[in-house]
């Protein structure tokens, strides 16, 4: 598999960041509702729920932080490596125009959702060791502590930052959906190579 891209198909490192990330966040967004809304409701006994609940939100953050990681990476390979396959050439300007905004509301939201997640967390007031003896840090993969940039224990941030999250991953559902429809709709009925060229082993066809 070509490292670089080209004008026709993606080259591995693009490819696998792609399909790495895609993997990460829709798991990220589906667990995030699960542990946020549902623990109570699959574990019937409380004590149960809220251990549950505090593993998942911690796998949760040190996934989240993997994908902030990852997509720093994109940002750089994009820049490194700017030339990308082009859409068919017949493509209407309106179609262009709406895959461009498409992609580069994903590429925000791969940052927006990580970040207000990390703001929420930190802002928290299960973050505040004063308030809340058992303090809940917020830790990757128990390694190392993520630092505080808002101090915890701001009622009024948390929830700012937790409706930024909430939101983000309405919009992240839409756009999906879109990017999603759009691809499937140029593979069974236009039946170019716009999803061959991204899959793993796939290029023209
Ligand atoms: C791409 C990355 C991420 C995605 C797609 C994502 C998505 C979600 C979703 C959909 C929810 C459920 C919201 C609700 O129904 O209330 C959620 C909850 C949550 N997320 Fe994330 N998240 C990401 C990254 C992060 C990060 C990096 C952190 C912290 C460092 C974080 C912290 C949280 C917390 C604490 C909750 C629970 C909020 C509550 O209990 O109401 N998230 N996330
Ligand atoms: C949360 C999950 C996903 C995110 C954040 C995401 C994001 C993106 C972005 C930003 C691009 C544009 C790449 C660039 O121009 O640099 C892209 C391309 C692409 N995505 Fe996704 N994607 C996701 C899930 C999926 C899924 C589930 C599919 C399967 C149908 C898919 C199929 C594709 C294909 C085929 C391309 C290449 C389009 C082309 O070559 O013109 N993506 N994706």
């Amino acid at each position: 598999m070509a490292l670089q891209n080209t004008l026709t198909r993606w080259g591995w490192p693009a490819k696998l960041l792609h399909w790495v990330m895609a993997v990460l966040i829709i798991g990220l967004a589906a667990t995030g509702v699960f542990m946020a809304n549902f623990t109570d409701w699959y574990y019937p006994d409380m004590l149960e729920a809220t251990t549950a609940r505090v593993d998942l939100t911690q796998q949760h953050k040190s996934f989240g932080f993997v994908v902030f990681v990852l997509g720093c990476l994109r940002i750089l390979w994009r820049w490194f490596a700017p030339v990308v396959p082009g859409l068919p050439y017949e493509t209407p300007g309106w179609q262009r125009i709406a895959v461009g905004m498409t992609h580069y509301g994903l590429y925000v939201l791969i940052f927006i959702l990580p970040l207000s997640g990390w703001l929420m967390s930190s802002a928290s007031p299960l973050n505040d060791a004063d308030a809340y003896p058992a303090q809940i840090k917020n830790m990757v993969f128990g390694l190392f502590e993520l630092p505080d940039p808002i101090a915890p224990g701001d009622r009024y941030l948390a929830g700012l930052f937790h409706s930024v999250h909430v939101y983000a991953g309405y919009v992240l559902a839409g756009l999906l959906l879109l990017h999603v429809a759009g691809v499937l709709y140029h593979h069974f009925i236009l039946r170019d190579s716009v999803l061959t060229r991204m899959l793993p082993f796939g290029g023209d066809r």
